[in-house]
Parts: structure tokens; C-alpha cells; sequence
């Protein structure tokens, strides 16, 4: 019998979304004929655009051409696609980026854990609470979240909580934060860094010599002039700073698996042997090792997002979002709830009522309304007396749900 990874023993049973799958799969079992709206994981619910499809399609005929075949994609992703991202996501920003420093992968919810594999031990690692579950799970399974207390919180782990009282936003850490798990706009809890506030972390980060790990999958959702869409509108972010984007809540991908990561030539780590390593290039060493890339197929479709059809029918299907989201905000806030989010980003984070925790309130919704949500604690414990909806239900759904609740019922 192998010895097993002992930090999985450190970790919640269940990753958040399994239970909640499983907890609505029960209802269902239980009441067949019940109508759910599931309003729970951001998944999207539009199928994927015109433009999409149709550079699918052409994809898929080259590959059954032996003239046009491919074999192996280029293990960090196809120039085409790069020069795509960075004209079109960076360039209008004034953020100048070289191919090299693009990395295309299949999501970034496996890039933010796989990154993990970049840090040696050793390092304090702020994570802001509530997070999203996979930057805490992923540095609990590589050992990097140190001891356990007694109290349950982990030695190298600092946690910043983003409560009412800080607008959701976390706080500069007052102790010494080698690594810095940021998202903005923010899952779960809908809020976004302003051009200044993100300014003081990118001070923060190179003063300390410290990396932020700087989430922005949700950066299409932004509307706001002072909301920045990357890290690197900031100046000196590129020192300090690492920026994970995805396909997925942009244009559709979470069922065909494209993102990309922006790692920076001019970020160095320390090396226990003295002297400096490039990040980038350990993290193509990585890439080269442990990922065979993504698809010609896929990454001929992530291109077409940059077409000027395909920019503008995403741009629908992203304002059809936001409208659910808001109608969402703007349904609880008429039922007297205390609502954050729904602007700038597709989740609605609303206060459940003093008698309710979190996961009764997730109950109290499915058996009332069967309408499934995401509840706050899952997110840590700052969570708790929260509740999670997004806007990436359909508008159908999202409308059957608002009539429930108003009709109190
Ligand atoms: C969420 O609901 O938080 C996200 O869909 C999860 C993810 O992107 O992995």
C-alpha cells in the first residue's frame, strides 16, 4: 500500500460545488417533479457565439486534411492566439506584452493551482476570505499552508478578511505576505479594485519582494472606468505581478477549456542556492513537462473571440448576464435585503436574514423556491451569513426565480 499526500487529510471533504451538487441532486430525488433554478456555480448557460462555431467548424476540416493537419500544439500555445490576446486584451491598455510572456492553458482554475508547483517552502501566502476555494485547497495539497493550530488556521496561510466594514476589499497586510491571491473583479463576493486601491498592493508587493497572483476571469464583466481590466494598467505590476484570464466566463468556454496566463520576463524568485531564477522561465519548464497544450481546434476558436463579430456577439451575451445579475440585485434589494455585487461582475452577494446561516438559507431557498444558490461560508468563514447567485442562469430561469420570490413563494 502507497504512502498517501497526508495535506489531503488537512482539506474539507468535499470541494464546495460538489456539495452543493450533491445536496441539490437530493432534492431532486426527492421532489421529481420540482422545478429548479440552479443560480449556484457560475457556470454560463448561452451557447457559445456564431463566430465561435464557425472557426470550430474551419478547425476541425484542416484537421481532416493531411496538408493542413496538426499533431501536437506548441506546448505554450499557438502565436496566432498569442498575438491575438495581447492586441487585443493588452495593447488598447498600453500594456506591452511579447509572445513568450503568454501562456495558453485549459483554465484558470487549474493554472491558479497549478502555480503552486512555483513556490518553494517557507513562504506566507495572504489569501483574502471569503475566496474562491481553489487558492487555499491547492496550497493546502502542495504543503505549502504549513501547520495546523489548534484553532484550525494554518501556520503559513494569512487570511484577510473582506467584510462589510472594508467595502469586501482586503486590507495591506500588516505582517510581512511573500505571495498574494487577489481577484478582482472578485469571486464570490462581486466587488473590484479601483485603479488606486490596486496601485497600494502593487507598491506593497514590490517593496516586499513579494508575487501577486492576480485573478481576472471575470474582467469582461467590468463597466467602470476606474475599474482596471489588468493588473498591469498599474505601473510596476510587471515586476510583482502574475495575471490569470479565461475564455470561460467570457466567451462561453467552460465546457471547451481555454485560458490563458500572463507571467512577466522581469519577475525573478529567490533561489535557496543564492541568486535569482526567472519565473517565467520555470513556469514554461513546467508547462513543457506537465501540459501538452491546448487544441489547434480550440485555440482557432479562442481566436475568433478577437474578431470583430465575435467581440461584439460575446459583448451580448455578456450584457445579457449582467442584465440577469442586476434584475437579480435589483429583486432582493425591493425584498429588503442588504445586496453587494451584481455590477462590474456576474455574482450577487447578499446578506441572508439574521436567523439564517449560510447553508440554512441555501435550505430555505431549495425547499420554499427551489432556486439553488452558493452559500457564503463555503467561500471561508467571513463568508458565513452570506449567499452566492449569479447572473449566468438563463434569462427564462433567472425571471422564474425573481417571480418566486416576489410572489413569496
Ligand atoms: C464559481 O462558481 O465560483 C466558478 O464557476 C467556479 C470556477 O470557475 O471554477
Amino acid at each position: 500500500m502507497i504512502n498517501a499526500n497526508g495535506n489531503f487529510q488537512l482539506l474539507k471533504t468535499n470541494y464546495l460545488f460538489q456539495t452543493v451538487a450533491q445536496k441539490t441532486k437530493q432534492y431532486r430525488v426527492e421532489h421529481p417533479d420540482a422545478d429548479i433554478v440552479v443560480l449556484g456555480i457560475g457556470d454560463v448557460t448561452r451557447p457559445l457565439v456564431p463566430a465561435v462555431v464557425e472557426a470550430f467548424h474551419k478547425a476541425v476540416d484542416e484537421m481532416a486534411k493531411a496538408e493542413t493537419f496538426m499533431g501536437y500544439p506548441e506546448n505554450t500555445g499557438y502565436e496566432f492566439l498569442k498575438k491575438a490576446i495581447i492586441e487585443n486584451d493588452y495593447a488598447p491598455l498600453g500594456v506591452d506584452l511579447s509572445p513568450e510572456e503568454v501562456f495558453i492553458s485549459s483554465g484558470a482554475k487549474s493554472e491558479t493551482a497549478n502555480f503552486t508547483d512555483m513556490f518553494g517552502k517557507g513562504n506566507t501566502i495572504a489569501i483574502t476570505d471569503p475566496v474562491y476555494p481553489v487558492y487555499l485547497d491547492s496550497n493546502i495539497m502542495s504543503g505549502n499552508a504549513g501547520k495546523v493550530s489548534y484553532s484550525g488556521e494554518f501556520g503559513k496561510i494569512r487570511m484577510m478578511d473582506c467584510i462589510e466594514k472594508n467595502s469586501f476589499l482586503p486590507e495591506i497586510p500588516k505582517k510581512r505576505a511573500d505571495i498574494i491571491y487577489l481577484c478582482s473583479p472578485n469571486n464570490p463576493t462581486g466587488t473590484a479594485f479601483t485603479r488606486k486601491q490596486l496601485k497600494k498592493w502593487v507598491e506593497y508587493a514590490n517593496k516586499n519582494s513579494a508575487i501577486i497572483l492576480f485573478d481576472a476571469a471575470y474582467k469582461a464583466y467590468i463597466r467602470d472606468n476606474d475599474i482596471p481590466h489588468s493588473i498591469y494598467e498599474i505601473e510596476g505590476a510587471k515586476t510583482c505581478a502574475v495575471e490569470f484570464c479565461s475564455f470561460s466566463k467570457t466567451a462561453g468556454f467552460t465546457g471547451v477549456r481555454c485560458a490563458y496566463t500572463i507571467v512577466p520576463n522581469e519577475i525573478r524568485c529567490h533561489v535557496k542556492e543564492g541568486g535569482t531564477v526567472s519565473l517565467n522561465k520555470m513556469w514554461n519548464r513546467r508547462h513543457a513537462t506537465k501540459f501538452n497544450g491546448v487544441s489547434y481546434i480550440t485555440q482557432k476558436a479562442a481566436e475568433a473571440c478577437y474578431s470583430t463579430e465575435g467581440k461584439a456577439q460575446i459583448e451580448e451575451n455578456i450584457n445579457y448576464y449582467l442584465k440577469n445579475a442586476e434584475a437579480i440585485r435589483n429583486c432582493f434589494k425591493e425584498l429588503k435585503y442588504t445586496v453587494y455585487g451584481g455590477k462590474n461582475s456576474p455574482y450577487i452577494w447578499l446578506k441572508v436574514p439574521k436567523e439564517y446561516t449560510s447553508w440554512q438559507f441555501f435550505d430555505y431557498l431549495l425547499e420554499n423556491y427551489q432556486i439553488v444558490g452558493t452559500p457564503g461560508s463555503g467561500f471561508g468563514k467571513c463568508g458565513e451569513g452570506y449567499f452566492r447567485l449569479t447572473g449566468f442562469g438563463s434569462a427564462e430561469n433567472t425571471a422564474k426565480a425573481i417571480a418566486r420570490l416576489k410572489a413569496g413563494k
